[in-house]
């Protein structure tokens, strides 16, 4: 377990001794690139899916670890020689844990989209993706509407189904079991929109988000998609706790924005509308992507979107917040105030492609490090209140989803320093919203993703349970799973995988 250990931080951190200190510079820059090799060398890309049992190379196998972990991203970062323009524009690639006790099976697969299909029948790249034109110019891409369902940003399990979602296309319904791919799902033609001439040339085919939201409380499940475009909307949609997917409600929106995610509290969605402006003409020319061609705007406010659970007109209230990717939790309070934890921007963050070791070894702005933000909104007054509540560079929050829309204490994030920062991630933690206060395992050389906590059952602590975190290895150029005690971070085992393997973007835990 080289260069692991648990530190604990308290809630005002002192400037870094020695920060300005040559060595320490130095020293700082060289792990910033053996970082960003290992991240280049675990993104290498899937050529091969493997059905196998999982070897333990360290520790022993919680007996009452029991159920099936699914991760989901990216497989592969070009196309029959064409580097895609982006991390987010690769096939889905879905991984599949299964942990019964004593043993771990482990499946991969990728997403049989149509599009993966078709692209692999013609022995070329079809379509346009999120951060990619096909070669080829203006003459190949102008004028063409249809993307790319990448499937590749999240495997949701729900109700015994399990689905690769990619935000700005239908869900792929996929087997549990065998990671076959069944069905582009869209709900009983819930997710379709109705015929226009629009939907003509761009396809019915509705946006439904990579972060749907399930209550615990309830088992209705929420989420949203935002098509920009010509004619931008919001569409919210809501599940039943019996399955039935409602007819989605559709907002159409003033201007364009960027939204990713949102929270769900007891009687409300939440979303953040954080001001974009997509350079359209160009897109459609062929002359940019939709990322190249976007822009954060922070001249205009960020618009944060309450809307009544069981439908209706939201109240907006606006804020300069920054730029958001993901939410960890919201609650209400019983005054009406409600409380939502984000991970906040100073704008779009820059995301290098994978393979960018000169571009991933820099130290990152700090404008493109997120911080977890506790905003305060009270609908009746119209004020929203905004505080750094951790001063962490962290990304891809989890909680207990247990807790979700309810007052919580502890979240889950991949972390990076907070006085020498990396754009690449070799470090997980768990915040303490209560205290303020970070526990923080280093991984280094190894990088890591999304970490997934386990409650164990009849738990006395919120933080009682398991921290599942897929890393890479770049001493034995493997990817790993790490099951962690999710109170200390302390290693409970280590699972090798039978290939390096890209970490992906989020996931979900199946109890068995
Ligand atoms: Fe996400």
């Amino acid at each position: 377990m080289g260069g692991a250990r648990a530190v604990s931080t308290q809630r005002t951190t002192k400037s870094a001794q020695g920060a300005s200190d040559p060595t320490s510079m130095v020293l700082a820059e060289s792990r910033r690139k053996i970082a960003a090799r290992s991240w280049v060398s675990a993104h290498a890309g899937v050529t091969e899916t493997f059905d196998v049992a999982l070897k333990c190379i360290s520790g022993e196998i919680p007996r009452d670890l029991v159920g099936v972990l699914f991760r989901n991203g990216p497989g592969t970062f070009e196309l029959f020689g064409t580097r895609y323009g982006h991390l987010f524009d690769g096939d889905g690639h879905v991984q599949r844990l299964a942990f019964d006790g004593s043993t771990v099976r482990y499946r991969d697969r990728f997403v049989d989209t149509r599009e993966r299909q078709r692209e692999r029948e013609a022995g070329r790249m079809l379509y346009r993706a999120f951060g990619s034109n096909r070669p080829g110019g203006m003459r190949a891409n102008a004028f063409d509407p249809i993307f790319k369902n990448a499937a590749n940003t999240t495997a949701f399990a729900h109700r015994g189904a399990l689905y690769a979602l990619w935000e700005a296309g239908l869900p792929h319904r996929l087997d549990p079991v065998t990671l076959d791919t069944l069905a582009r799902e869209d709900f009983a033609e819930a997710l379709l929109a109705p015929p226009t001439r629009w939907t003509e040339i761009a396809g019915r085919e509705r946006p439904f988000s990579a972060h749907p939201k399930v209550d615990p409380r309830t088992g209705e499940m929420h989420n949203f998609g935002l098509a920009n475009g010509p004619f931008s909307s919001l569409v919210l949609y809501r599940m039943s706790a019996e399955g039935v997917m409602q007819a989605p409600e559709v907002h159409r929106l003033d201007a364009m924005y960027f939204v990713h995610d949102f929270a769900l509290t007891e009687h409300h969605r939440l979303l953040f509308l954080c001001p974009a402006r997509f350079d359209v003409v160009r897109t459609m020319l062929g002359l940019r992507t939709p990322v190249s061609g976007m822009q954060y705007d922070p001249s205009r406010g960020t618009k944060i979107w309450i809307v009544p659970r069981e439908g209706g007109e939201p109240t907006v209230l606006e804020a300069p917040l920054g730029f958001v990717f993901h939410h960890v939790n919201a609650w209400e309070n019983a005054d009406k105030t409600i409380v939502c934890d984000a991970l906040v921007y100073g704008h779009y963050p820059t995301l290098p492609h994978p393979w960018d070791l000169d571009t991933l070894a820099i130290a990152p702005a700090r404008a493109d490090l997120a911080y977890v933000t506790r905003i305060t909104l009270d609908p009746t007054r119209r004020v929203v209140q905004s505080e750094r509540w951790l001063d962490l560079p962290c990304e891809l929050p989890g909680i207990d989803p247990a807790r979700v829309g309810q007052p919580y204490r502890y979240a889950w994030v991949t972390a990076t320093d907070r006085h020498r920062p990396m754009q690449v991630v070799t470090r997980v933690a768990k915040l303490d919203m209560h205290t303020r206060t970070t526990v923080e395992r280093e991984f280094f050389p190894r990088v890591v993703g999304e970490p997934v906590f386990v409650a164990r059952d009849g738990a006395s602590t919120q933080d009682e349970g398991w921290l599942i975190v897929m890393a890479y290895d770049p001493t034995e150029d493997r990817g790993e799973c790490h099951v962690l005690d999710a109170a200390t971070l302390e290693s409970v085992c280590v699972l090798a995988l039978p290939h390096a393997c890209p970490l992906g973007f989020h996931g979900s835990f199946v109890r068995g």
